[in-house]
């Protein structure tokens, strides 16, 4: 009975249903799919080739945000090694005329019926058709083949090798999709920038914005000595004349060459570096080179009627304009004095026109102040595409829009301020991704306002780019680890990329693909895992085994990651000696949340030295004049209230768990286990402090040793897991003010 219900349900449906079933691809952005009648799948196991049109091979997108456009063929073959490296699919990119049977076809077609929100061509459309043959990928540009290579891996991941027979076709809402990092309060390496844009790729975002010069905010009240000391960057560094003294930072900066290969291999996969120098406010690095520049009234302001001003950041400007390989740069141009508007709409104006006539490029700006209607007044050109911020600067419809200006949304409702704030939270709130838009329903890069409508345009407003949620470091440099950049966006950022391109997902279908999709990400380890067969990542017992005569220490967890000794570390009885300038090596760099490192050790002097080091961090026994056990990452020291003893052994065990890094030691005959974590106090204004702070630090397991370390040490183990009953005495975060003379 209930059967024969559900049969005649099954017919009914059969007989309502057309050719072909409507439906979507599940993916992060989802895609409009249309499964085709004639029911079945195609296997990539069965993919012989991914064939590029020899028409198109070397056709480029001029349309999008890059002057570095790669070709149909540049992007094939960066498809072909994910399908390598991320499927294990590994086939020849060839070129050819037409598809063929078991390949993927990749060509260029007609761009017209991709369309964007406000119903303008886009060239970053694509489709797919899927039949038993194999693959046809068509973009309405190089760009737009790219996403829709983006859409098949995510598929393959999804599907486990299957896609279903029918047909994607595939458009942006909006052409401006992406993230900003504040890289001018903290820095953070090249390495570390191209993996974050292989990690937004993957999600069909485009644009990586760059703030590149800043300062935490000036105490007006602390001398001009102080000033002039206080943590401010310029992160480029040329050595061209016109700019010799403003980079004094020469090891926390990008060099012409590291610029270079960032915006190459970003380029190489979507997306596009968008700069930004942060002028007339905001300009601490600028006063702090040529103090005349500066307002009398505020030193981190520029004084633009200064008539050295304007010449002295022309000349910035063109000294870096030919680094540039986007057709849009950012001036920055926020928070400035609001009794200057007059030379704020005049530096705007003038850097806008010289940034034109020297290099073709258009400018942006942060949201500032709102065009006046008087008649006298001047005005920002409306040229000059604006990055709203907030509401109280001005209002991105009512003063922009309205106004001919078109907006980035860059709205507060996903800034994120890393590691403490007194307004923002410190990772992407995911609840308003999904549900931030007046009504509830998703976010989406038109809605600046996120609870009241009448400040919103409609969706389809041609005058809205798109969307960029922002990380920002205003409590500088020592109050977060490079990679927390990351942990702050890992979810958010991917869950915004479906909205940024006008996907639909839901909060649990993200949930539910997420941390699928994530593990096959090309060509970045932002998790920083390493691969292990067991829990074990890797064992030293020093034992016998460590066979003296090859130098070589073996990893007894099975991995196979056997050390190699340099200098004369000397090894017996199952314990290692390190004296200055012998060093164990691993094959590994490091390793990240969540892990234990456990060894024991005995230092034989109280000479500082390093433990273990890696490439992102290094866990010291002392440094200069002090002997305390502390992390050094980004440059910065996190130091624990504990020296290790000498002529004893130690158990020691550094350990963390999620955000949090812990060291615990068991030492002695009571063997009593005692826990230190690894915090930072994070410094307001100069004069107040926050305390306790967790510090999120990946493990050191490149090298053992290697300076001056003297002392024994065994029973090294790296573990990919951390028992919880560690978070112990969490310190409660302590705010507090310090007087200062
Ligand atoms: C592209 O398609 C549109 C409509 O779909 C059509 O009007 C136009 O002629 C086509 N262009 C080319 C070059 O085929
Ligand atoms: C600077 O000093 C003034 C006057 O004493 C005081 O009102 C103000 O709060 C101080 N500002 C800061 C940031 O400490
Ligand atoms: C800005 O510079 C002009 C020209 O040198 C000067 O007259 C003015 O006092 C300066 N303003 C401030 C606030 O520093
Ligand atoms: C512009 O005109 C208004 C009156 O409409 C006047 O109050 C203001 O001072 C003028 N501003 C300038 C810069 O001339
Ligand atoms: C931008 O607009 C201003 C003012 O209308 C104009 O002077 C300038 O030439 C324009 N620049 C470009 C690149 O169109
Ligand atoms: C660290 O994680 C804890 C919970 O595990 C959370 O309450 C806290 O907000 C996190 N801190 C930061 C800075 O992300
Ligand atoms: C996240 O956003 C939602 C919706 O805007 C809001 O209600 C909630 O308070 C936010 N959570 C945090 C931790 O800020
Ligand atoms: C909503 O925005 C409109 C336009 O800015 C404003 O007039 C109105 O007061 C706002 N409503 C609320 C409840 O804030
Ligand atoms: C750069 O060098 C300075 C001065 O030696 C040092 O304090 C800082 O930690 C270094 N930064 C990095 C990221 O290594
Ligand atoms: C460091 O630890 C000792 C006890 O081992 C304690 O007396 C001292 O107050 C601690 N210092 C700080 C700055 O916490
Ligand atoms: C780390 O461990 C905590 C506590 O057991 C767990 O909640 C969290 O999911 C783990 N994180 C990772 C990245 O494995
Ligand atoms: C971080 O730097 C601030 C100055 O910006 C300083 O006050 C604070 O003590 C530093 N914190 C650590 C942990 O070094």
């Amino acid at each position: 009975m209930q059967l024969n219900f559900l049969v005649l349900i099954a017919l009914g449906l059969v007989l309502l249903l057309p050719e072909s079933t409507v439906a979507r691809w599940l993916g992060i952005p989802t895609v409009p799919f249309v499964e085709s009648a004639s029911k079945g799948s195609f296997s990539l196991r069965k993919l012989e080739n991914v064939i590029v049109d020899t028409r198109h091979y070397d056709a480029v997108d001029n349309e999008g945000e890059t002057l570095i456009p790669p070709t149909l063929s540049d992007f094939a073959s960066t498809f072909g090694n994910d399908l390598q490296s991320i499927l294990g699919v590994n086939v020849p990119v060839i070129t050819g005329d037409q598809g063929a049977p078991n390949s993927i076809f990749v060509t260029i077609g007609n761009a017209s019926r991709y369309l964007d929100a406000a119903g303008r061509t886009t060239s970053e459309g694509y489709s797919i058709e899927i039949n038993s043959d194999g693959i046809a990928l068509t973009g309405a540009s190089p760009l737009g083949a790219w996403w829709g290579t983006r859409s098949l891996l995510q598929q393959a991941v999804l599907g486990n090798l299957e896609l279903a027979y029918g047909s994607a076709v595939d458009a942006p809402g909006w052409g401006i999709r992406g993230f900003m990092l504040d890289v001018g309060r903290h820095y953070y390496p090249p390495d570390f920038v191209i993996e974050m844009c292989s990690y937004m790729s993957f999600f069909k975002q485009n644009i990586f914005h760059l703030h590149l010069s800043d300062s935490s905010n000036l105490n007006p009240n602390i001398s001009m000595e102080r000033k002039l000391e206080f943590y401010s960057a310029f992160r480029l560094n040329s050595p061209a004349a016109a700019v010799a003294g403003l980079n004094i930072r020469p090891n926390e900066s990008y060099y012409e060459t590291d610029f270079e290969s960032i915006q190459q291999s970003c380029a190489s996969r979507g997306v596009t570096i968008i700069p930004e120098f942060d002028a007339p406010g905001h300009s601490l690095v600028f006063n702090q080179w040529k103090p005349e520049l500066a307002l009398s009234t505020d030193f981190s302001m520029l004084n633009i009627s200064y008539p050295e001003t304007i010449p002295t950041m022309e000349a910035v400007w063109k000294t870096f304009l030919p680094w540039f390989h986007s057709k849009t740069i950012h001036l920055g141009a926020d928070e400035y004095s609001s009794a200057e508007v007059a030379e704020y709409n005049r530096y705007v104006n003038t850097l806008t026109d010289v940034v034109y006539e020297s290099s073709a490029k258009k400018t942006r700006i942060w949201g500032t102040f709102a065009p006046s209607r008087l008649l006298n007044a001047t005005n920002v050109a409306a040229n000059v595409s604006i990055q709203h911020w907030e509401f109280f600067e001005a209002n991105p419809y009512f003063d922009f829009i309205k106004n001919g200006y078109s907006v980035v949304n860059s709205d507060d409702a996903f800034y994120v301020v890393n590691k403490w704030s007194g307004s923002y939270p410190q990772s992407i709130n995911l609840t308003r991704v999904f549900h931030g838009a007046p009504d509830g329903g998703p976010y989406a890069p038109y809605i600046f306002d996120t609870s009241n409508s009448t400040n919103n345009p409609s969706k389809g407003n041609p005058y809205v780019l798109g969307q960029i949620p922002v990380v920002w470091n205003d409590f500088g440099p020592n109050s977060s680890s490079v990679i927390e950049a990351y942990w702050a966006v890992r979810q958010g950022l991917p869950a915004l990329a479906d909205t940024q391109w006008g996907g639909d997902l839901t909060q649990s279908e993200f949930t539910s693909i997420f941390e699928t999709l994530h593990a096959a990400i090309p060509a970045q380890n932002l998790d920083r895992i390493v691969k292990s067969k067991t829990n074990t990542i890797l064992s030293y017992d020093f034992s016998e085994s460590t066979l003296w005569w090859t130098k070589t220490v073996r990893d007894t967890s099975g991995n196979g990651y056997d050390g190699t000794i340099s200098g004369n570390c000397s090894v017996s009885n199952s314990v290692l000696q390190l004296s200055s300038g012998c060093a164990i090596n691993t094959p590994l760099l490091s390793k990240g949340r969540n892990y234990t490192l456990s060894f024991s050790v005995n230092p034989t002097s109280s000479k500082p030295g390093t433990l273990f080091s890696g490439s992102a961090s290094s866990l010291k026994a002392g440094n200069g004049s002090i002997s305390n056990v502390m992390f050094i990452t980004g440059g910065n020291a996190f130091v624990l209230n504990y020296t290790l003893p000498i002529n004893a052994w130690t158990d020691i065990s550094v350990v963390a768990i999620n955000n949090a890094t812990y060291l615990s030691v068991t030492q002695g005959e009571s063997s009593k286990l005692e826990t230190f974590e690894f915090t930072t106090t994070i410094g307001v204004l100069s004069n107040s402090f926050v305390w306790g702070n967790p510090m999120s630090i990946e493990a050191p397991i490149s090298v053992i040793g290697g300076d001056s370390f003297e002392g024994f040490i065994t029973k090294v183990k790296l573990e990919d897991s951390a028992d919880p009953s560690y978070v112990t005495s969490v310190a409660p975060l302590v705010t507090g003010i310090l007087e200062f003379t």
